[in-house]
């Protein structure tokens, strides 16, 4: 922007007022002739100054931007004098691309501190909490609610770590994964010109985080068997060089349909300017150690793996998520999110989840489910109505019956709720149904026998 002072204005205003004067006496005075050359050049110094200062005091955002980025990305490449190999190099090169595909104006941002960052004992008067305590019983007083929490959770990072087998530094924790979808799209995307990349059917809130943020959304459909189609989705980045972000669900809500690792891995190495995000909110009920892609983040910079503890944990009510990637690219995420994300109450649950024994019960129920999905899709099988079931890799299933909808509302209010998905890409007349307790599980298979024969017959 250019700002001009009052004596600028002055001094450029009565230069003017000259030279307009001295040209309107005409050339043939030779007094004339200086005062029009002598305020044509003050006017003229006058004005390339103002640029100047202005320009200085506070350059162009682009510019800005182009810098604090270049210097971001050199500063965390240095990495101290010492020799590095090839590997190394090839290594920051990708970090630095990734680093550049954040948005400029998160770059230029101070991250929210607070006084506890550098004092958190004491006598604490820093926050404007209420030292008298809440208002809540006495035995719901022990969590002290009447502290903001920890902003950093390191303790819980590092629980989350050892589980998963990656480095605290590699993890973001955040209100569920859709935190981190909403934020990941903030981090990368800028509104009105950058794109996400989806491929449907997949889950509803990549589309909506996109719409909220103004980010544009292409599409890449899965094949009809739910596969991702690697050249289709390299071709589409590569004529679009506003994608940003491509969201991979593995396993898929809804198709429920593992990504291959090497599929992942093609599109990490194919579309090596854009951010991969592989939403794994369903990987721990298809071995998590052998297929998450959380063994790809130390390799690929612009991997990063969405994880929460909604499902297979079973705490989808206390809303924790996490996102797992690069260290730089956490940090970037932890700059923007708001300071107390995770509640106190949140914390102090998943923290207990992840204790042995807790986790030898998280595995139970695990099994448990998987077990009753095996007794559900065989029951399905058994019926005529059912035409298609596909494979599960998670805790629900995708099945094919005529007249879905209908089916799907009568039962609803009889009271057993499942899911219509059949407006949903290749899953027409789809019912998606969650894997619930055994007797859940019986309550929906007898009506929806029971259903299936009022809309269908018999013997459909
Ligand atoms: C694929 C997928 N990702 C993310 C989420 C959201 O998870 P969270 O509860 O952690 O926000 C869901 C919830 O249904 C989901 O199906």
């Amino acid at each position: 922007m250019i700002v001009i002072t009052e004596k600028e204005l002055t001094l450029l205003a009565g230069a003017g007022g000259l030279a307009l004067y001295a040209g309107k006496q005409g050339p043939k005075c030779p007094f004339h002739r200086m005062l029009f050359a002598a305020s044509n050049l003050v006017l003229l110094g006058g004005g390339v100054y103002v640029l100047w200062r202005s320009w200085s005091q506070s350059p162009p955002a682009f510019w800005c931007s182009l810098q604090t980025v270049r210097k971001k990305s050199r500063e965390r490449l240095s990495g101290g004098k010492k020799a590095r190999g090839e590997d190394a190099k090839h290594q920051d090169a990708r970090v630095a691309a990734v680093l550049d595909l954040v948005r400029p104006n998160i770059w230029e941002l101070e991250p929210y501190r607070c006084a506890r960052d550098d004092y958190s004992e004491g006598i604490l008067l820093d926050a404007n909490e209420n030292s008298f305590g809440s208002a809540l019983p006495p035995e719901d007083r022990v969590l002290e609610l009447e502290r903001y929490p920890d902003p950093y959770q390191q303790p819980l990072k590092e629980k989350i770590a050892v589980f998963r087998n990656v480095r605290p530094e590699q993890i973001f924790v955040g209100v569920g994964s859709d935190e981190a979808i909403d934020l990941i799209m903030r981090v990368f995307c800028e509104p009105g010109r950058d794109q996400i990349l989806v491929t449907p059917p997949t889950y509803g809130m990549y589309k909506v985080s996109a719409k909220t943020n103004d980010v544009g959304i292409v599409a890449v459909p899965l094949t009809p068997e739910f596969a991702v189609r690697v050249p289709e989705v390299l071709q589409a980045v590569a004529v679009s060089p506003r994608v940003k972000v491509i969201f991979l669900c593995s396993p898929g809500n809804p198709t429920a349909k593992l990504v291959p690792l090497e599929v992942v891995e093609q599109v990490l190495e194919g579309a090596s300017g854009c951010m991969v995000v592989v939403d794994e909110a369903y990987v721990d009920f298809a071995n998590a150690n052998a297929v998450s892609a959380c063994q790809l983040v130390e390799k690929y910079p612009n991997c990063l793996v969405l994880q929460t503890l909604s499902k297979a944990f079973g705490l989808a009510g206390i809303r924790c998520g996490m996102a797992i990637g690069h260290p730089a690219v956490i940090q970037v995420l932890n700059n923007v999110k708001a300071p107390y994300n995770v509640s106190q109450l949140t914390s102090h649950m998943a923290h207990k989840v992840f204790t042995a024994e807790n986790l030898a019960v998280l595995q139970q129920n695990v099994s448990d489910i998987l077990k009753e999905k095996t007794r559900v899709v065989e029951a399905l099988q058994g019926l005529p109505a059912v035409k298609k079931i596909h494979p599960s890799d998670t805790n629900f299933i995708l099945f094919e019956v005529p007249r879905a909808q209908e089916i799907y509302r009568d039962m609803a209010e009889a009271g057993v709720v499942a899911r219509f998905r059949g407006h949903e890409l290749h899953c027409k007349d789809c019912i998606r149904l969650t894997i619930g307790q055994a007797h859940e599980n019986d309550s929906f298979l007898d009506l929806f026998k029971k259903t299936t024969e009022k809309y269908l017959g018999k013997y459909t």
